[in-house]
């Protein structure tokens, strides 16, 4: 672990704070220190940050010097909502959605999910980390040092273990830190067609316990929606995660409006994710809970659907977070550059509420708010340096990865300038 100064920063965004910034005010103080400007990291942890002439108070002698270049420095990105793990593609069923097939048709169909179900089951371990990991360099590259990765491919023990120890795998061997979240119940497999209840006990009885028993999982997630799992298959899940130590979380109201906003909130979820249908009862419920809204912009940008409103739940006071949600069938893209595009351009978000989008609130939503998302004495040293002076570039200049290098725990990863595509 190296010790850094890293100096000549054009502008720092700090994001202050260690819990999910709730509405409009809270989101937009991103707390901004203009340059120049400098950060020191000592043991993987920010140990200053402040002006140059500060800077030049403190003793960092022991550090290696890295010159930004008068770039932006904002905390590191968290994505927190990813299925990185799987097998197999689904290209023919983006070009038959396109000519007008709708995603849940595809999945009544047996394809969907299940197709990556098979695909996965029949990967080896060795296969999906080496895709996962190409991801993860992906994901590094655009500024990202954290991600929340989970099962769900599997939809029995043996391939949702493989899965979570894959992920393990990536912890030990990749720069990014991971957040493993057990979701058995994505959707029913085949063996259990039609006793869908029986397969949540399979899962509380069978295959969480293992699960919890080996450490594999920090969160529980499900996919509570209209001909997928119901509110009461979904409160028999997470009570017994609870139960057994995991935090929990819900894809909540996704294709139909279906109440999961409001039961996230009920449950104590992190995050209840994708809510382009949320009502605004919904609204309400996230408003005045600690459950964080997180918002999916490339899931419904690639499913030709209207956006998470995420405006109306900033406004009505929920902290709202934003992650790509990165899978190989209703978003096949981790893009910063495109979240932010989408998040500003077409959800109404200011991108002062984007960045706490994808920094503080998206740590909150992986409860780890304390210890990642802001710049500040103490938490983790992941940074995101730009090759632009200002974080406004983040919209401004859409489309474009701007990241000139990412920090994680201070080791410095410069960016090639093109964003490496895994070939497998
Ligand atoms: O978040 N909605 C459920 N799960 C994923 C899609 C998974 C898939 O299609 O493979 C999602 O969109
Ligand atoms: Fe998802």
């Amino acid at each position: 672990m190296s010790n850094l100064y890293l100096y000549n920063i054009g502008q720092i965004v700090t994001r202050p704070g260690s819990t999910a910034q709730h509405g409009a005010e809270a989101m937009r103080q991103i707390g901004v220190i203009e340059g120049p400007a400098a950060i020191i990291v000592r043991q993987g942890k920010i140990a200053f940050v402040g002006t140059m002439l500060e800077a030049e108070q403190v003793d960092h002698t022991d550090c290696v010097a890295y010159d930004a270049q008068g770039g932006c420095v904002l905390p590191g990105f968290v994505d927190s909502h990813t299925h990185l793990i799987f097998g197999g593609y689904r290209e023919d069923e983006f070009q038959w959605r396109l000519a007008g097939d709708s995603y849940m048709s595809i999945m009544e169909r047996g394809g969907g999910i299940a197709n990556t179900m098979k695909a996965t089951r029949s990967a080896t371990a060795e296969e999906l980390t080496q895709r996962a990991s190409a991801h993860l360099d992906a994901m590094l590259s655009m500024g990202v040092t954290t991600v929340e990765a989970k099962s769900g491919y599997g939809m029995e023990l043996d391939t949702e273990i493989k899965q979570l120890e894959v992920i393990r795998t990536l912890q030990e061997q990749h720069p990014i830190d991971l957040y493993p979240t057990f979701m058995g119940a994505h959707d029913t497999p085949p063996e259990y067609k039609g006793c869908s209840t029986d397969f949540i006990h399979y899962l509380c009885d069978t295959v969480m316990p293992v699960v919890v028993e080996r450490g594999l999982a920090e969160c529980c997630d499900i996919f509570t929606e209209k001909g997928v799992f119901d509110h009461e298959q979904t409160r028999i899940l997470l009570t017994r995660a609870k139960e057994l130590g995991l935090k929990v979380k819900m894809h909540a109201d996704e294709i139909v409006s279906f109440g999961g906003a409001e039961l996230a909130a009920e449950l104590g979820c992190l995050s209840a994710d994708h809510l382009l249908q949320i009502s605004d009862k919904g609204i309400q419920a996230l408003a005045q809970s600690d459950t964080v809204a997180t918002c999916l912009p490339c899931t419904a940008f690639s499913l030709g659907e209207k956006y998470a409103p995420a405006r109306r739940m900033i406004d009505a006071g929920c902290a709202v977070a934003v992650a790509s949600d990165l899978n190989p069938g209703s978003c096949f893209s981790s893009s910063i550059p495109l979240m932010f595009a989408l998040a500003t351009i077409y959800m109404g978000m200011t991108v002062e509420e984007a960045v706490t989008a994808l920094t503080l609130n998206g740590a909150a939503a992986i409860g780890r708010a304390d210890q990642i998302g802001s710049i500040e004495v103490g938490k983790a040293g992941d940074l995101a340096l730009l090759r632009f002076p200002s974080y406004k570039f983040l919209s401004y200049h859409f489309g474009v990865n701007l990241v000139r290098a990412t920090i994680k725990a201070g080791t410095v990863y410069e960016n090639k300038l093109v964003t490496p595509t895994p070939s497998v």
